[in-house]
């Protein structure tokens, strides 16, 4: 017979039950995502809408790999610096051929532009040919990207990312994208359009119909028109210039210095490549210091150490460099016609001008595109860091994200 409790009751006898453990609910560990945005001239990573700081500050890393004759690899700032001294093994701008078949306009515009030794692939892919062996561009991408990682301390395996890509890229260049990131050891990959991460960064906290994304960036102009009305949003007219951007106005201002330097001094700076490299680089430097002041000084004498002490230093002007950058901003509204006309609608129908690259800190630019557009483009997110802001959100909420990727 069962035993009874006190009130009468049969009870059970459970001595020799083990007591149940109690199952409570594990804490759902939160999904680690990042956006990342893998630019011709430099990449950036952002998680839930904050760019991650790498060791020793900064968060934007040159998007350049570097094999030295020491052996290894460099990736970043410190490849970066190698550009001039070993231009050959020293990759910048691998994403211009990233996915690009070798029979190709992508790769014979790049052999034009570059002084790479870019060769067939064994399945017919474009390749770098460096003293560290065949390297196909998706490897540069996967090294920089890896590079990031560690300076980030993002750690590896179970984060899950969305990288951008142009809207002008087939599937073939996402793909290879994609490949790129999963090879630096991300637990999955998805691709979201360059434009549409930047609209959703700006758009994170108020709506609105059209907004309209002007990307000028180290390498190339992209304009777009994006709807977002509604999810997903969608790009309904763009166009670009694959060569078009900050290195264009490097080379003009380097240009035009070597010509002074000749006239005045009978020194020629441009025929020899790594003296000129190093000059363009010198240039970029005085141009980005331009945004803070009226004038920046090129000292002749760092770039060219042969140099007659007579070249001293050359002056350069805001003014100076707002007229010799006319032309290519000029292009640059050219292709704004031409994209708005593809959307069928004028400038006045345009609620919102958002800006990213960082040739948008050109002297002079945000007021002729104020005067385009008219109204004031919104800068009020970092232009080099808006893309993978916007990825970052994309990456946090996959339920928004699913509706904005159009390249799924
Ligand atoms: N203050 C500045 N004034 C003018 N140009 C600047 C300034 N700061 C950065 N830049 C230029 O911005 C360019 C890099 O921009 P960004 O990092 O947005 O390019 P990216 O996204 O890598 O390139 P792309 O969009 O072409 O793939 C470089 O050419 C750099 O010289
Ligand atoms: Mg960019």
């Amino acid at each position: 017979m069962a035993p009874e409790n006190r009130r009468g009751q049969p009870t059970m006898d459970l001595t020799h039950v083990r007591p149940n453990r109690v199952r409570r609910p594990m804490p759902a560990r939160k999904r680690e995502t990042v956006g990342i945005d893998l630019g011709t001239t430099n990449t950036v990573m952002a998680r839930n809408f904050e760019s991650l700081p790498m060791q020793g500050g900064g968060c934007i890393m040159p998007s350049v790999v570097a094999y030295p004759p020491s052996g290894g690899t460099l990736v970043g700032k410190a490849a970066r610096r190698r550009r001039a001294m070993d231009p050959k093994n020293t990759i910048v701008s691998a994403k211009r051929v990233i996915g690009a078949r070798w029979v190709s306009s992508y790769t014979s515009q790049f052999r034009e532009h570059y002084p790479y030794d870019l060769v067939e692939g064994p399945d017919g892919w474009a390749v770098f040919n460096t003293r560290a062996g065949l390297v196909c561009p998706v490897e540069v991408g996967a090294t920089v990207i890896s590079g990031l990682r560690e300076l980030t301390r993002c750690p590896v395996g179970d984060v899950h990312a969305v990288v951008t890509a142009p809207v002008g890229f087939d599937q073939q260049r996402r793909d290879a994208t994609a490949w790129a990131v999963s090879k630096a050891k991300f637990a999955s990959v998805r691709v979201i359009e360059e434009p549409i991460a930047t609209a959703l960064a700006y758009l994170n906290r108020s709506s609105l119909k059209y907004a309209f994304v002007y990307d000028l960036g180290g390498g190339t102009f992209d304009a777009a028109v994006v709807d977002c009305s509604r999810y997903p949003f969608r790009v309904i007219g763009h166009g670009g210039d694959p060569y078009l951007g900050g290195d264009d106005v490097d080379r003009t201002i380097a240009l035009h210095v070597a010509d002074r330097t000749l006239a005045r001094d009978g020194w020629d700076l441009s025929n020899d490549a790594v003296t000129f490299d190093r000059l363009v680089l010198a240039c970029e430097l005085a141009k980005c210091e331009l945004s803070g002041s009226e004038q920046a000084a090129i000292a002749i004498p760092s770039v060219d150490p042969a140099a007659p002490e007579s070249c001293g230093i050359i002056p350069i002007t805001r003014d100076e460099v707002q007229q010799l950058t006319l032309d290519l901003v000029r292009r640059t509204f050219a292709m704004c016609d031409e994209v708005l006309a593809q959307a069928s609608l004028k400038a006045r129908d345009i609620e919102a001008v958002f800006l990213a690259g960082g040739s948008t800190r050109l002297p002079g630019l945000r007021g002729y595109i104020e005067s385009y557009f008219g109204k004031r483009p919104r800068v009020d997110l970092d232009p080099m860091e808006v893309v993978s802001l916007g990825a970052s959100l994309a990456a946090a909420r996959p339920a928004v994200s699913e509706l904005l990727d159009p390249c799924a």
